[in-house]
C-alpha cells in the first residue's frame, strides 16, 4: 500500500494522508541551523548541536506519537483545525505534504478554507521560515483566527527534560510588537536567544504554556484557541511557548499570507544588552528584516532550489529505470547530505541528546558526501583527526559544538582508526587535493602536539598493526563496526552499557572484519604513500597487508565463509562450529571488497554462502542462526530478540557491502538484486509493511526470524546512505574516483543495455554514454574521449569544462 507518490519533476515526495504508518519526516537546513519536520508539522529546531542548542521542545516516544512542532491553528467559527491535521486531529477535507530538498509544504483544507504551510531554512541564515497562506475557496466571507505555537526548549535538551526543580524557575522572555524573544539564561552565561516573529500586526500573544494551553489541556485543545483569545501572557519560569494570534477576514476567492520566522541570534559577550536586563536585538532585527515580505521568502526559496540543483548536478544518471534514477539523482544524495550533517545525533529515533558525531559514522558518511561539497568534507576530516589519540586510537564520538572527544564513551572501538584512512583516501581520490595530508592536526584536541594528517593516517594503520591477538588478527577492543559484538564486556548487570563495560583492551578477542578493513584501507594508504613519493613506507605497508591477508585466509577462513571474530576465550564467532550465529554478513562483504580470496575461490564461496544462508526477500540478514539465548561472551548482539537489530536483522548498512563484493566478482545481476532488496524506492508499494519513509533508507529491517519480517526501523541517520551511494555510483554504475582520475568500471545486470551519466569531477563535466549492446555484466572493451580512443579505463584529467565519453562494454 502507498501513502503518497514521487513527484520526480519537483524532486518531492508527496504524502497524501497525515496518517502514515510512522511520522514521515524531512530535514530543513544544510549547514548550521536545522529543523526536523514531519508530515504533520511535528519536530523541532536546533542550532549546530541538537543537544546543547535546541530551540524548540519535542517529546520523544510520546503518545500520540509525534508530539510537538510548529503548530498553526485555524479557528473558523466553532471549527478548529490545523493544516497538517496534528495536533487537533480535526478531519480535513483535503491534505497533502510535499517533502522536497530542504523544504516541506503542507496543504490542508477545511470548510472552504485552504491553508498552505511552507517551511524551510534559508541557505546561509539561522532560522526556519514558515509561510502560511490562507485562501477562501468558499462563496462567503470568512473571518478566521490564526494562532501560531511553538514550545521553547531551555537550550540544553537533556537538562530540559530532566532538571525540573531548576528549570521551572529559569524561563524568561521579552515581547515587542509581533516578536517574541526567548532569553532563558541569557542574563548569565548565554549570549544567544531565540526569536519567533510574524510579519503582520497581531491581536495578541502568549508565552506561558499554562496560560495558552491550560494546565490540564493539551496541544490538541489549547484554551486560548478554544476561546479565540490570547492571554498576552509574559512567562516567568515554568514552560515557555511562543504564540501569536492574528485575525484574518477573507472575501470569497481572497488569500493572505503570513511569514513567521523562528531564529537563532547571538551577540558578542560585551554587547549582550541594550539596557539593563534588556537583550540587544540587533541580530534579530537584521534577521527579521530579510524575511519581512513574501517576495523575500520567494527569493530565498529560489536560492534553496538553486543550491540543491547545483549540488545534484555533480552526479546524474539516466537509466531506463525511473526508480533507480530518482534514488541516485535525488534521494540517496539528499540523505547523504543529512547524514553528513547529523551523524547519528537527531532524528525521530535518535533523540539528539546522546551520540554527538560518531568517529566511524562521520568518516563513512563522508564517503557519500565528498563529491557534493568537498570543502566541507575537508573541514570535517580535520575536525575528526584532531580528536585522535597519539597512539592512533580514537574517541568513539565527539560533540559538534566543542569539537572535543566525548570522554564518557572514550575509545577502544578498534575499527575507528582505519575509517580515517578510508575517508581521507576518498577525499583525495575525489579532489586530487594532496595538500590535506600536510594539514597539522592535534591529538585529543591538544594543538601543541599537532602533526601532519599523513602522520595521523600512519598512527591509525600502526594502531591496528600493533594491536593484534593470538591469530595475528586485529584485537576488537570494545567492538568493531558492529557495536553490539562486545567480546570483552561480560555484562550480567541490567543497565550496564554494553559498549563501555569491561576492558577496552582485551588482549585476546579478535575481529576478522577489522582485518578485512586493514587490507582494504591498507592498500589505499599504500597508494597515498606511493603517490606522495614515500615508496619505502608503501612497501612496508604492502608487506603488512600481505601478512594480514594471510592471517585472514588462515585463521579467518571457516571452510565455506569468513569467520567473524574470536571471542575472549579464543573461540570462533561466526563459524560452523558455533551453535548459533554460525555465519555473519560483515566479514564476507569487507574481505571480498578488500580482494581477499578473489583469486582462490574463497571469495566466491563466501558470497555463495551468504546467498544460501543469509538472503531473504527483504534483504540479507546480519547472521544466522539468530541467537535465541543471551551469550555473556558476546554481549549486546544476543540481547535482542531474534530478527531485530544486529541479532539477525537486515542491517541496511552492510547489504551494499555484499552488492559491492558481488561487483568485485563481476556479478552485475546479483549485485543489483541485492541492491534493490533494501532500497526504499522499490519498497514504496509495501509501505504498510516497511512503515518508514519510502524516500530514505532506514537502519534496519526486521529479519526472517522476527514476527514483523520486512518492517523497517530507525530511518534517516544511518551509514546506509553513504554506502549505498558508494555502491551504486562507484561499484555498480562504475564511476570510480582514483588518485589518477575517474575510472570507468561498471557492473550491471546483463539486460541493462546502456545508460547515460553526467559527472562533474575536478572541474570537468564528463558526459558519459555506456553502451552494453553486448549484454555483459562487467567489462570495458573500449573508451573514447571526445571521439578519440584512450588506453585503459581511467579518464585523463583535462582543463576542458565539458567532455564527451563513450564506454563500450564487452
Ligand atoms: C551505529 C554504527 C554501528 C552500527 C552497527 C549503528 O547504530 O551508529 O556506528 O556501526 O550501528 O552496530
Amino acid at each position: 500500500m502507498k501513502f503518497g507518490y514521487f513527484d520526480d519533476e519537483a524532486k518531492e515526495y508527496v504524502i497524501t494522508t497525515p496518517k502514515t504508518p510512522l511520522p514521515w519526516i524531512n530535514y530543513l537546513g544544510s549547514q548550521d541551523f536545522f529543523g526536523l519536520f514531519s508530515n504533520t508539522a511535528g519536530g523541532y529546531d536546533f542550532y549546530k548541536d541538537a543537544k546543547l542548542l535546541r530551540l524548540t521542545r519535542y517529546r520523544y516516544n510520546n503518545c500520540p506519537l509525534d508530539n510537538g512542532g510548529r503548530y498553526y491553528y485555524i479557528k473558523d467559527g466553532d471549527t478548529i483545525w490545523n493544516p497538517g491535521w496534528q495536533p487537533t486531529q480535526t478531519p480535513l477535507d483535503s491534505y497533502s505534504c510535499r517533502h522536497g530538498l530542504g523544504y516541506s509544504v503542507i496543504t490542508g483544507s477545511k470548510n472552504g478554507v485552504e491553508a498552505k504551510l511552507e517551511a524551510f531554512v534559508p541557505v546561509g541564515d539561522s532560522c526556519e521560515i514558515n509561510r502560511i497562506t490562507l485562501t477562501n475557496d468558499s462563496d462567503v466571507t470568512k473571518t478566521l483566527d490564526l494562532f501560531s505555537m511553538v514550545e521553547f526548549c531551555l537550550w540544553n535538551a537533556e537538562d530540559d527534560s530532566t532538571n525540573f526543580q531548576r528549570n521551572f524557575s529559569t524561563g524568561e522572555v521579552e515581547v515587542i510588537g509581533s516578536t517574541i524573544y526567548h532569553k532563558t539564561e541569557y542574563r548569565e552565561r548565554r549570549n544567544h536567544y531565540a526569536v519567533y516573529s510574524v510579519n503582520k500586526p497581531i491581536e495578541g500573544f502568549d508565552t506561558s504554556r499554562d496560560a495558552f494551553v491550560g494546565v490540564y489541556n493539551g496541544f490538541a485543545n489549547p484554551e486560548a484557541v478554544l476561546e479565540g483569545k490570547s492571554r498576552n501572557s509574559v512567562a516567568h519560569g515554568w514552560a515557555l511557548v511562543g504564540s501569536h494570534h492574528l485575525k484574518v477576514t477573507l472575501t470569497p476567492g481572497a488569500c493572505e499570507d503570513f511569514v513567521f520566522v523562528l531564529g537563532y541570534c547571538e551577540n558578542p559577550v560585551d554587547q549582550k544588552f541594550e539596557a539593563p536586563g534588556i537583550i540587544n536585538k540587533k541580530p534579530a532585527d537584521e534577521l527579521l528584516a530579510k524575511y519581512k515580505t513574501s517576495a523575500q521568502v520567494d527569493a530565498a526559496l529560489d536560492d534553496l532550489h538553486n543550491y540543491w540543483n547545483k549540488l545534484l548536478s555533480t552526479y546524474r544518471v539516466d537509466t531506463e529505470d525511473e526508480r533507480l534514477n530518482r534514488l541516485v539523482n535525488v534521494w540517496n544524495q539528499y540523505q547523504c547530505m543529512v547524514t553528513f550533517n547529523m551523524s547519528r545525533s537527531a532524528s525521530y529515533y535518535e533523540s539528539g541528546m546522546g551520540r554527538g558525531m560518531g568517529f566511524r559514522d562521520s568518516c563513512q558518511d563522508l564517503l557519500g558526501f565528498v563529491h557534493l561539497i568537498p570543502e566541507r568534507a575537508r573541514e570535517r576530516i580535520i575536525d575528526i583527526a584532531n580528536t585522535q589519540f597519539e597512539d592512533g586510537s580514537t574517541y568513539h564520538q565527539y560533540q559538534p559544538l566543542t569539537k572535543k572527544g566525548n570522554a564518557a564513551i572514550g575509545g577502544g572501538f578498534n575499527d575507528d582508526p582505519l575509517w580515517l584512512i578510508a575517508c581521507v583516501s576518498a577525499y583525495i581520490r575525489e579532489t586530487g587535493d594532496f595538500s590535506i595530508l600536510d594539514e597539522k592536526c592535534a591529538f585529543d584536541s591538544d594543538f601543541s602536539k599537532a602533526v601532519p594528517l599523513m602522520e595521523h593516517l600512519d598512527r591509525s594503520f600502526c594502531y591496528t598493526t600493533k594491536n593484534r591477538g593470538p591469530h595475528k588478527l586485529p584485537l576488537i577492543g570494545r567492538a568493531d563496526w558492529n557495536d553490539c559484538l562486545n567480546l570483552n564486556c561480560f555484562s550480567a548487570e541490567p543497565g550496564e552499557s554494553f559498549q563501555i563495560t569491561g576492558p577496552s583492551e582485551g588482549p585476546v578477542a579478535e575481529s576478522v572484519f577489522i582485518a578485512g578493513m586493514y587490507v582494504k584501507y591498507g592498500k589505499e594508504y599504500s597508494d597515498l604513500l606511493r603517490a606522495t613519493g614515500n615508496t619505502a613506507r608503501a612497501d612496508e605497508v604492502d608487506m603488512l597487508v600481505a601478512d594480514m591477508t594471510a592471517a585472514i585466509e588462515d585463521a579467518g577462513w571457516d571452510g565455506e565463509w569468513f569467520v567473524r571474530a574470536y571471542d575472549a576465550n579464543s573461540n570462533p564467532v561466526g563459524s560452523h562450529v558455533c551453535e548459533e550465529g554460525q555465519i555473519y554478513i560483515e566479514p564476507q562483504g569487507m574481505c571480498v571488497m578488500a580482494g581477499v580470496g578473489v583469486d582462490n575461490g574463497k571469495a566466491q564461496k563466501a558470497l555463495d554462502s551468504v546467498k544460501e544462508r543469509l538472503d531473504t526477500k527483504y534483504g540479507i540478514v546480519l547472521l544466522q542462526p539468530a541467537y535465541t539465548k543471551y551469550h555473556l561472551e558476546l554481549g549486546e548482539i544476543s540481547s535482542y530478540p531474534p530478527g531485530y537489530k544486529e541479532n539477525a536483522g537486515i542491517f541496511c548498512h552492510n547489504n551494499p557491502w555484499i552488492a559491492c563484493a558481488e561487483a568485485v566478482m563481476g556479478h552485475g545481476d546479483r549485485a543489483f538484486e541485492v541492491f534493490k532488496k533494501t532500497c526504499p524506492v522499490y519498497l514504496e508499494e509495501i509501505s504498510e509493511i516497511h512503515r518508514t519513509e519510502p524516500y530514505v533508507y532506514c537502519q534496519m529491517v526486521a529479519g526472517c526470524d522476527a514476527p514483523s519480517h520486512g518492517e523497517g526501523k530507525n530511518s534517516w541517520l544511518t551509514g546506509t546512505a553513504a554506502w549505498t551511494f558508494t555502491c551504486i555510483s562507484q561499484y555498480l554504475l562504475g564511476i570510480q574516483p582514483t588518485l589518477q582520475g575517474l575510472q570507468l568500471n561498471p557492473c550491471i545486470p546483463h539486460d541493462m543495455k546502456g545508460y547515460k551519466l553526467d559527472r562533474t569531477y575536478r572541474g570537468t563535466t564528463y558526459h558519459i554514454t555506456f553502451d552494453n549492446a553486448a549484454g555483459v555484466e562487467k567489462g570495458v572493451k573500449s573508451v573514447t574521449v571526445d571521439g578519440a580512443p584512450i588506453e585503459g579505463n581511467i579518464l585523463p584529467l583535462t582543463d576542458k569544462k565539458e567532455v564527451e565519453v563513450v564506454v563500450t562494454m564487452g
